[in-house]
């Protein structure tokens, strides 16, 4: 028998269990609900991440495309720029043929001074080769000549003797020079039609080469950085001589073609190069032109970076600097062996050209010219000058 006590006991544990089960059904309810709810969080996140994903990749893609877009503009704009260039220079060029700029009047005289002239200048700059003090004041006058050759060469007188003569060396690792009879010869000249081809036994290296007094300086393509003096007339080697430099550098920036540039001025053979001792800066050596021989070295103060051509006047170096695409040459660095003129005397002095690219520059001691290459064209400066000590 049960007892009412086991009875109510009874009872009150099924009335427990059912809460229980009601509890539990609940319970289960909810966390069924709670994990369709995190199923669903859990796609819209991950729907969310591939979105976020794909849009990233589309800007990343619109970026690229607007780079690439960036890039063929400015390539397109250089091309632009470089095209202005040429057409900049074919006007200067058809301008100064044509004769209708005041200055090509003073130059066209130039050009005809010839042999007779010459000679009499001659002997005036020679006592004045004693007392040697003109400085450059400005460039007065540019006359294009011609357009013969290559990007790179350069282009000479005789600076030397009164021959007259002219020369193209054409690039910068020929063995084939052309000598015209006059500097009227080669302007009215085809190409190089009309010229004596000369042939040497070694290719030249650069575009450093002088000519002086009949003879050709050239610097030879090969191991060693070698002068070689050849003699026009006769054609043949006179004597060489490795340069007594070591570790030697291309010695302007934006010709890197040209290690030794060998310059004539009114005292007679000079060198410019560079060595891995000076490596940011531009030296001087003067050489005797019958021997070879160094007398005498100077490391100088002016760059190497960005200098593309220079040349010595009266024992002075002038060395021009542009930019890597070719602006506005200027003079922006002097160095005087005699010590009398200082970077200051010479304020920055520019080309009259208004874009270019010297490949080389040949000062004309006897004329007070030079001699330039620019992109194919032949160029003459002519120079004025001022005295040393005058401020
Ligand atoms: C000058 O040299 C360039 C290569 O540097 C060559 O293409 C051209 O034919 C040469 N011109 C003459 C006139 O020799």
């Amino acid at each position: 028998m049960m007892t009412a006590q086991q009875l109510l006991l009874l009872v009150f544990t099924g009335l427990v269990s059912a809460q229980q089960q009601a509890l539990m059904d609940y319970l289960e309810r909810r966390l069924l609900a709670i994990e369709d709810r995190i199923s669903l969080w859990h796609e819209q996140t991950s729907r969310y991440a591939s979105e976020l994903r794909e849009f990233k990749q589309q800007i990343v893609s619109q970026l690229e495309g607007l780079d690439k877009n960036k890039e063929a503009l400015r390539s397109e704009l250089e091309t632009v720029g470089t095209r202005v260039d040429r057409v900049e220079r074919e006007m200067d060029y058809l301008e100064t043929q044509n004769g209708a700029q005041p200055c090509v009047d003073v130059d066209d005289k130039l050009v005809e001074q010839q042999v007779t002239v010459i000679k009499e200048r001659n002997k005036a700059k020679y006592s004045k080769l004693t007392d040697c003090k003109d400085m450059i004041s400005s460039i007065k006058a540019m006359k294009i000549l011609k357009r013969v050759g290559g990007p790179k060469g350069m282009w000479t007188k005789d600076l030397g003797s009164g021959s007259g003569k002219a020369y193209v060396f054409n690039g910068t690792g020929e063995d084939t020079l052309y000598e015209f009879r006059s500097v009227r010869d080669f302007t009215t000249s085809q190409g190089t039609s009309g010229a004596t081809a000369i042939k040497l036994p070694h290719s030249w290296k650069g575009m450093g080469h002088a000519v002086y007094n009949n003879h050709l300086y050239y610097v030879e393509k090969g191991e060693e950085l070698k002068v070689v003096k050849f003699d026009l007339q006769k054609g043949s080697v006179v004597d060489s001589a490795v340069f007594p430099a070591e570790n030697q550098l291309p010695v302007y920036d934006l010709n890197p073609e040209t290690y030794i540039d060998l310059a004539v001025d009114e005292e007679g053979l000079w060198a410019i190069y560079a060595t891995q001792e000076s490596e940011k800066h531009v030296s001087l050596a003067k050489i005797d032109p019958k021997t070879l021989d160094i007398e005498q070295m100077w490391d100088t103060p002016c760059l190497r970076e960005n200098a593309e051509a220079a040349f010595v006047i009266c024992g002075t170096v002038y060395v021009v600097y542009n930019s890597k695409l070719p602006s506005r040459s200027r003079i922006q660095c002097v160095f005087d062996v005699s010590d009398m003129v200082t970077n200051d005397d010479v304020p920055v002095v520019y080309f009259p050209k208004r874009y270019g690219a010297h490949s080389s520059l040949k000062y004309s001691p006897l004329e007070q010219l030079l001699y330039a290459w620019d992109d194919g064209y032949q160029i003459l400066y002519k120079l004025l000058m001022k005295k040393k000590l005058e401020v």
